[in-house]
């Protein structure tokens, strides 16, 4: 990437897994990317020529805070890069989640668009999303998923 390209990474995390992911992105990115928690509010974008979006998904849907940004936000002049953090495992299930993620047009424009593993800390979650996560990905422990070999594609897709 040239040294004017400035990229801002907004994402929406409900227990930390999309964080994690956005910091390792931000990490090979190099300094001229910037982190943004949408929890903590909507960035101004108008700065930055890159913008890569992600969320963590929940019964298949986006956290909230992130269809509430894409309803308010115009990408259509940025370099688009866009993830999900999830734990399903089969490659076919991950692709038509990341598809009903985010909007064709968007997916169309994207650089890079992937699913890029996730986290499960059981001591994180209520007692809800804990019967939820048991009952739907068979999930009894923690477990770690978080892809680096698709953050690593993903970083030379955004690159290219
Ligand atoms: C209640 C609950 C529902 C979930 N539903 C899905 C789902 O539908 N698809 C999926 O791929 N992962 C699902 N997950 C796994 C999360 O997406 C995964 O842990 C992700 O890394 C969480 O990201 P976050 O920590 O940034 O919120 C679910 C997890 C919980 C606790």
């Amino acid at each position: 990437m040239g040294d004017l390209v400035k990229t801002a990474i907004v994402y929406a995390s409900k227990h930390g897994a999309t964080a994690e992911i956005a910091q390792r992105l931000a990490l090979k990115l190099g300094s001229q990317a910037s982190l943004f928690d949408l929890a903590a509010g909507q960035p101004d974008l108008s700065d930055y020529d890159t913008v890569i979006l992600g969320s963590g998904i929940y019964a298949g849907r986006k956290v909230a805070q992130m269809n509430e940004f894409l309803e308010t936000v115009d990408l259509s002049k940025k370099r688009l890069g866009l993830f999900i953090s999830g734990m399903l495992q089969a490659t076919d299930q991950r692709q038509a989640e990341l598809q009903a993620a985010y909007p064709a047009e968007l997916i169309d424009q994207a650089q890079a668009s992937a699913f890029l593993g996730g986290r499960v800390v059981m001591s994180k979650l209520g007692f809800a999303e804990r019967s939820i996560i048991r009952l739907v990905a068979k999930i009894k422990s923690d477990i770690d998923t978080i892809d680096n070999q698709a953050i690593d594609e993903f970083v030379e897709q955004m690159s290219e």
